[in-house]
């Protein structure tokens, strides 16, 4: 059964896709500045092209949530979604947020915290915005005839992950206790409710696509939530060994991190499991290639390259350098943007009426992309081994390492255009899905 008010999710999708675009010309002009070609230089340098990269990738990978959440919630609770035209209202705040944000970043107008870059005045506009969005999911689901456990989890996932952005508006003036309460937001999203939000569309998605009773799938999910807040929520204490915090920190953190991969794990076998045990007769192909990608790249990026540098023996050695860039990359882009690009596969042509699906376009946007990031990590990967032990074993000085190491930069960028063409023709692919209909979301059918 599909439900009219499911488009709007098309909408929050689509301002996704422009944002990603945007997001990789920033990529672009960082990994230039970084071979020496940095002519935006005296417009945008590098600090800005980092924190205007970063936070359009949240800002799309957060309207990529919200679109799979006013698409799932309504057919998980069998009703239309209360309140349409707020919805629209919503996406068009979201938007005056993002631009006002990123139009801000050029001018100086941001704070020096990575990752919540945006001005506190900013942050109650953030904070209505999300508050209307979640009003209409709750309500939602509260008058819907079914509340499923996947519906539940997802949105748990979301309103834990606007809570936890409360944190990080707090004003302190020790630059200690600030960093340890940005850590509630980075690391207790990535590493906690998003995965509740990921879990959720993951279920979503392979109850749809495998065809395996909601029953055994809703299980698991129980699971991978379990693993997520045993492992994830101490585990925040892996950000917390040398930042002049008490030490307990270096063994909960060490102790609680390394077991984070078990969640990311349990999310792979879920969804290679499901997989093999379902019937395998939905047309969707390729939503099904992002959705079982999404749960083996996330457990890659997240899962194994997290573990490569959780340990405090290691940390030392690798904070804040390339190592971290590269666990950084595949994680998100594993778990999170594949994710959103699984769930905007899957619906577009259920919204738009045009099945397009196992096209060789389509086909060629997850290798092309994937194949281009898992570059970009052994690029990122290899400049932040060398960068670690010239800088931080023979402490070379910094820039002269930052000058050794450019040369990977060159593979990156190698990397990144192939990275880009896959996300290009996966974009390219979308547009020709055309706009939604009332007609393609009265059929009957769940294909
Ligand atoms: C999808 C899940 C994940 C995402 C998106 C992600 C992303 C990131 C990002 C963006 C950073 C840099 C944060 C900053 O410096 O502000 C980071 C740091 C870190 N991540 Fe993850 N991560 C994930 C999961 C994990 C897991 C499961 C582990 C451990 C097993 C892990 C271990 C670490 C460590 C140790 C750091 C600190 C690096 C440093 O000291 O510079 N991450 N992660
Ligand atoms: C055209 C493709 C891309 C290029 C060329 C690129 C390049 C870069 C560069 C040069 C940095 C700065 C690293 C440094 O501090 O020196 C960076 C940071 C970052 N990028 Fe990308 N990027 C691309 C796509 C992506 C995508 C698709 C994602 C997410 C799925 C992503 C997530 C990040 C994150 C989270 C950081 C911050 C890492 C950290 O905190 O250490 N990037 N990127
Ligand atoms: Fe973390």
């Amino acid at each position: 059964m599909k439900y009219k008010s499911q488009k709007v999710a098309y909408w929050f999708f689509a301002f996704s896709m422009l944002l990603l675009v945007l997001q990789l010309v920033y990529g672009f002009i960082m990994g230039f500045a970084r071979i020496g070609m940095d002519g935006l230089h005296e417009f945008i340098p590098f600090n800005t092209a980092r924190a205007v990269h970063t936070n359009l990738l949240v800002v799309w990978l957060l309207s990529g949530f919200m679109g799979a959440a006013y698409y799932i919630i309504p057919e998980e609770a069998q009703r239309e979604l209360v309140g349409v035209k707020w919805a629209y209202v919503q996406l068009i705040s979201l938007a005056a947020v993002g631009v006002a944000a990123v139009v801000g970043y050029h001018f100086n107008w941001w704070e020096g915290r990575k990752f919540l870059e945006i001005p506190r005045q900013l942050d109650y506009l953030v904070v209505a915005n999300v508050l209307l969005f979640l009003g209409l999911i709750l309500a939602t689901l509260y008058k819907g005839k079914r509340k499923t456990t996947t519906a539940m989890v997802l949105t748990m996932g979301l309103v834990f992950a606007a809570l936890l952005y409360i944190p990080g508006m707090l004003p302190f003036d020790s630059q200690v206790t600030d960093s340890f309460f940005r850590w509630w937001v980075v690391h207790l999203w990535v590493e906690g409710v998003w995965e509740l939000i990921m879990g959720g569309i993951l279920a979503f998605l392979l109850i749809k696509l495998t065809g395996v009773d909601r029953e055994v799938i809703e299980k698991w999910l129980y699971v991978i939530v379990g693993l997520t807040f045993l492992s994830g929520i101490l585990g925040t204490g892996h950000h917390y060994y040398y930042i002049g915090v008490n030490k307990i920190w270096l063994v909960v953190g060490g102790i609680f991190s390394a077991l984070e991969p078990l969640a990311f794990l349990a999310m792979a076998l879920f969804a290679v499991n499901m997989y093999r045990k379902g019937e395998k007769k939905h047309p969707n192909k390729i939503a099904l290639f992002w959705t079982i990608g999404s749960a083996i790249v996330s457990f890659v990026g997240a899962g194994l390259l997290g573990f490569a540098h959780t340990l405090p023996q290691t940390n030392l050695y690798t904070h804040g350098t390339l190592v971290t860039a590269m666990h950084a990359h595949l994680a998100f882009w594993g778990a999170y943007a594949m994710i959103v690009l699984a769930i905007i596969s899957y619906s577009l042509p259920n919204m738009t009426g045009r099945k397009l699906y196992d096209s060789s376009v389509g086909r060629a946007a997850f290798w092309l992309s994937n194949i281009g990031m898992v570059g970009m990590t052994v690029a990122f990967g290899v400049a932040g081994v060398a960068q670690v032990y010239l800088e931080r074993k023979y402490k070379m000085d910094f820039m002269e390492v930052q000058n050794e190491v450019s040369i990977h930069f060159v593979v990156l960028i190698l990397c990144a255009t192939m990275f880009a063409t896959g996300i290009v023709m996966y974009i390219w692919d979308f547009y020709k899905h055309g706009k939604p209909t009332d007609e393609a979301l009265d059929l009957e059918s769940d294909l």
